[in-house]
């Protein structure tokens, strides 16, 4: 049988209760499609830190490398300051396998209830290209001068050609195998006035390429406005790291709940392996009771099924994840009912056992 190798990583909160139930569901689709994940289960989280110093060990990212991909839950719990955990597991993860795309799909589910007025499925439908290692989240040029009344910090933000390029031509090329073939681009040119007219420089290169996609930009503010106004506007959207980090957790929301959003961190080469996690963390607030969504986590599962070329089984989870939410299935507090994280994790695997 086909056999793909998977690393998984709980990590933290709620991503220790969603995992187990993205792995009942994929355990589903693999009996009944017939391949076999060989699983190697890592409890690296903010846990390890308060033990070692560290959130994964010195050759973490080696260990990892062997796998075919890799399915995260949520890294982040108070006590360790964010930028400590998450720059210590789940971002040297996005840099070091240069999973320069973070593919961020946000849909309006049958059955589910947009916070805007008088939504449908066909309103909200699009897909959140984010560049994934460089941008506004860089390591260079922070230096902090402290200690006197005038103490600065500074950051700098980093757009390479190449980086602009590689995650531009991912969006195109994703905006011409969907029906509406239309691009976005997420700009600040008028308020950041040497990395955004970059940005835009090299989006209307690679659209001269593309003569078939229908182009427009935004700037990011107004951009969100839209997002909330006109949904239906939007077709593929890319962004750089920062605005497409806030971008997609907007789409979700006005698709309904952040407990559904999946995302997919590929390295379109498959020189290394892809990360797949959901849209949302650890959620401290909701951790331990049992009532988190486990969608997010299951349909970034399926994302990972896509990625490993089980397209099928793919298919199974997302239609079965439709049919759960279209029919009235048990559903968690967030889309307004009351079943926990494993009745929807169990529900979801039935579908998908029996087809
Ligand atoms: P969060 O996404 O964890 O939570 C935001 C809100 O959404 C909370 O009210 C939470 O209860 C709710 N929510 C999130 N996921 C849900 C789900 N599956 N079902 C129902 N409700 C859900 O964002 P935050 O509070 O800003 O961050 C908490 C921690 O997670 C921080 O440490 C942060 O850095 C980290 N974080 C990690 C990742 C990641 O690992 N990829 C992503 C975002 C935040
Ligand atoms: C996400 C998260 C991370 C990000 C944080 C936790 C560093 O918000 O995956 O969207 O900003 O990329
Ligand atoms: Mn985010």
């Amino acid at each position: 049988a086909r056999k793909h190798r998977i690393a998984v990583i709980p990590g933290d909160g709620i991503g220790k209760e969603t995992t187990p139930e993205g792995l009942r569901v994929l355990d589903a689709a693999a009996r009944r499609f017939g391949f076999e994940l060989e699983l190697t289960h890592y409890g690296w989280s903010c846990e390890t830190y308060a033990q070692t110093g560290k959130m994964m060990p010195d050759d973490g990212l080696e260990q990892l490398r062997a796998h075919d991909s890799v399915f995260l839950g949520a890294v982040g719990w108070p006590g360790v300051p964010d930028n400590v955990s998450l720059w210590g597991l789940l971002i040297p993860m996005r840099r070091d396998f240069d999973q320069y795309i973070s593919l961020r799909p946000c849909r309006l589910m049958p059955g589910v209830r947009s916070p805007l007025a008088d939504r449908m499925p066909e309103d909200i439908d699009f897909v959140v290209v984010r560049e994934n290692t460089e941008g506004e989240y860089s390591s260079s040029g922070g230096r902090m001068f402290r200690g006197t009344e005038r103490e600065f910090v500074t950051q700098e933000s980093v757009f390479t050609r190449q980086g602009c390029d590689r995650v531009m031509k991912y969006a195109f090329e994703l905006a011409m195998k969907r029906p509406r073939k239309k691009l976005t681009s997420a700009t600040k040119s008028n308020g950041i006035t040497f990395t955004m007219p970059f940005w835009d420089e090299r989006f209307a290169e690679m659209a001269k390429g593309y003569p078939d996609i229908k182009t427009d930009q935004f700037h990011v503010d107004i951009l969100c406005a839209h997002f909330v106004q006109h949904p239906d506007w939007f077709d593929v959207v890319v962004a750089s790291n920062l605005f497409g980090d806030i971008l997609s957790d907007l789409g979700p929301a006005v698709a309904g709940s952040i407990g559904i959003a999946p995302s997919a961190n590929i390295n379109p080469e498959r020189n290394h392996p892809s990360m797949f996690e959901p849209v949302h963390g650890s959620a401290p607030d909701i951790a331990g009771k049992g009532i988190a969504n486990p969608i997010a986590q299951i349909w970034s599962g399926a994302l990972m099924l896509e990625h490993l070329g089980e397209a099928e089984a793919a298919a199974a989870v997302t239609q079965a994840i439709e049919s759960l939410l279209a029919e009235g299935g048990p559903r968690t507090r967030d889309l307004g009912g009351n079943a926990g994280t494993v009745d929807v994790g169990k529900a979801l695997a039935e579908v998908v056992a029996r087809g």
